[in-house]
């Protein structure tokens, strides 16, 4: 994970939601409403389908690199709260995807549960291409203390799931996603242990929509991040490089604005 800005964000047209910088999220969450100020959101599950952006290489990167990547990625848990009265683990999974200078193009999909480290799937377990519907679904059972991950690709119908228990020390407690919060984000990521932990420079991805993003909760109410309290994140790094809106659908646009 990474560090927030809480800081707001006055976009010249006015905008429908509030909009907070970030130096890595791009995308909108949702959060329980003011009824209930002490007691999670009880989001049991969180899906958007991925329309798989096309990459390219960004004309006015913040390094000259020779990998720009981007991640995209629903999940559950991502925001955290002052008052939630335990450790919470964002349970998430999507895909990150990679152009090389010589113009060579990846897309690996994956799922991590804070604070473990992300798991790539081998191409055996998923394959996607640019333009594929990538359904994701991220969802909890017992309280958050069990997790389940689909992964479809809908232009192939290859589908891959898994579910498991939450993490546990050595890290921490248990880090469970009892459904505080619900996430559809663009990411300028780091990857894990074997890149160090290092921040990728990211890669210009025109446009990444969620279609039909949607949150179930314990009461089986189902709901889409338009006109509820939803926050949104822009990525604001040495210059503006997003530009969020959420309706039906959610897209997230790749800008390099000077700031
Ligand atoms: C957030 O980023 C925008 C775009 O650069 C900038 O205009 C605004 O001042 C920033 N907000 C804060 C509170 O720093
Ligand atoms: C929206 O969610 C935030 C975080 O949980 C909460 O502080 C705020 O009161 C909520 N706003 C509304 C209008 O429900
Ligand atoms: C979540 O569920 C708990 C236990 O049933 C309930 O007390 C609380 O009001 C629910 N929260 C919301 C936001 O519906
Ligand atoms: C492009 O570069 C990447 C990373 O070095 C490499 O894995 C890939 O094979 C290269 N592609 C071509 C077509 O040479
Ligand atoms: C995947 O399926 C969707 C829905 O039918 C279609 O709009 C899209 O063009 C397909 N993508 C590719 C790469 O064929
Ligand atoms: C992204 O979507 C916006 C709004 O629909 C559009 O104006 C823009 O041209 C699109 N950008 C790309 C790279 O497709
Ligand atoms: C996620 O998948 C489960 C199991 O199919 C389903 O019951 C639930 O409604 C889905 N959640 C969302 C938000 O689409």
């Amino acid at each position: 994970m990474k560090s927030f800005s809480w800081l707001f964000f006055a976009l010249p047209a006015a905008a429908q939601y509030p909009v907070l910088n970030d130096s890595a999220w791009a995308g909108p969450a949702m959060q329980r409403d003011s009824k209930s100020t002490s007691t999670p959101a009880n989001f049991t599950s969180a899906s958007g389908t991925l329309i798989v952006p096309s990459l390219s290489i960004p004309e006015r990167p913040k390094e000259v690199a020779d990998q720009y990547s981007v991640s995209f990625w629903v999940g559950m848990e991502g925001v955290p709260e002052n008052n939630a009265p335990f450790a919470r683990g964002l349970w998430q999974a999507g895909i990150q995807g990679n152009i090389y200078v010589n113009g060579t193009k990846t897309y690996i999909p994956w799922y991590e549960w804070i604070p473990e480290d992300p798991v790539r799937l081998p191409a055996s377990d998923l394959v996607m291409n640019e333009g594929d519907h990538i359904y994701i679904n991220v969802s909890t059972a017992d309280l958050g203390y069990t997790g389940t991950i689909v992964l479809t690709n809908l232009n192939t119908t290859q589908e891959w799931t898994i579910t498991r228990p939450s993490p546990v020390t050595p890290r921490g407690p248990t880090w469970h996603a009892p459904g505080w919060s619900a996430e559809w984000i663009a990411e300028a990521a780091t990857y894990g242990p074997e890149t160090m932990y290092r921040k990728y420079i990211l890669a210009d991805f025109g446009n990444a929509t969620f279609l039909d993003p949607k949150v179930c909760r314990t009461d089986n109410v189902c709901l889409g991040p338009e006109g509820q309290n939803t926050t949104i994140w822009d990525l604001v790094d040495d210059k503006l490089y997003s530009r969020t809106s959420v309706g039906k659908d959610v897209t997230i646009e790749y800008l390099e604005v000077d700031l």
